[in-house]
């Protein structure tokens, strides 16, 4: 697919995205080690995105910046703070997690979806919830379909459900895992110009995605994995055109 980024956003809510630093991450499953010593400087505002064939460890990593699965050693930096010693619950309001299957509750509304979240995890009222929740559903493109259930959306309208829910939490980094790998090929494009628009109004974002048109266009800096290990980290012309290591340059040639 040809990415082509949206227009400037010059409206809307614009978000105050934190650095985030990988420091030597290491992690495993059990005693085998799938993550070795990584380390990732995103600054605050940009986007980073990670491309690596499949199993070099990408949604792991994600996974480890907000403690679904813990590190084993090395530490992650959220605005200079370690995530590692923060309480979990308080860590994941903080960085917001976007995968492949969206999880929302089937029968309630999208309104009802981003609502729940906001009385749930941050103690919200009902009234100021379903408030905050229109707001980012606005910011999403969805205001008009509130009111519909999950079923009753495509599944880029549902992509777009759980990214607002996970925007209400004011979270000062975004993660996304192939968060467009399950739609239809006609959905993808949108979901992908709201994560531009994203990264364009603030948010810093660490975005694992298969879209090497959006990583060119989007990301500030790419990240390629191999094995569990950063093989090669640039800005997009100098991964896409002058890539130095003969593993990313046969990865390019397969995916390219
Ligand atoms: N729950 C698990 N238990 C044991 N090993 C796992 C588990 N999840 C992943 N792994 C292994 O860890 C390694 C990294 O997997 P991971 O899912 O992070 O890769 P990935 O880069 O996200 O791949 P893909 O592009 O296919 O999503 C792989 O070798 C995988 O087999
Ligand atoms: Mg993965």
């Amino acid at each position: 697919m040809t990415y082509t980024s949206p227009l400037p956003v010059t409206d809307g809510h614009f978000y105050r995205g934190s650095s985030l630093e990988l420091r030597d991450v290491s992690m495993a499953y059990v005693d085998i080690e799938v993550i070795r010593e990584v380390s990732i400087d995103v600054e605050p505002g940009t986007t980073t995105c990670i491309i690596g064939p499949s199993g070099s460890g990408k949604s792991t990593l994600l996974r480890g910046v907000n403690r679904l699965h813990e590190p084993t050693s090395g530490d992650v930096l959220l605005a200079g703070e370690s995530a590692l010693k923060m309480k979990p619950e308080r860590l994941r309001t903080r960085v917001g997690l976007v995968f492949q299957h969206f999880n929302l509750f089937p029968d309630h509304t999208a309104l009802e979806n981003v609502a729940l979240a906001l009385r749930n995890v941050k103690g919200m009222s009902k009234s100021e919830s379903l408030r905050v929740a229109a707001a980012r559903l606005d910011d999403v493109g969805l205001g008009e379909r509130s009111d519909h259930r999950p079923r009753d959306l495509s599944g880029g309208q549902q992509q777009r459900v759980a990214i607002a829910r996970a925007l209400a939490m004011e979270p000062e980094v975004m993660l996304f895992d192939e968060a467009t790998s399950a739609l239809d090929p006609e959905l993808v494009k949108g979901v992908l110009n709201l994560m531009a628009g994203l990264a364009q109004r603030g948010m810093t974002m660490l975005v694992v995605t298969h879209e090497m048109g959006f990583a060119r266009k989007v990301a500030d800096q790419v990240v390629f994995m191999d094995e569990g290990r950063v093989v090669e980290a640039g800005t997009p012309s100098q991964l896409f055109d002058a890539p130095q290591s003969p593993r990313l340059q046969r990865f390019l040639s397969e995916v390219l």
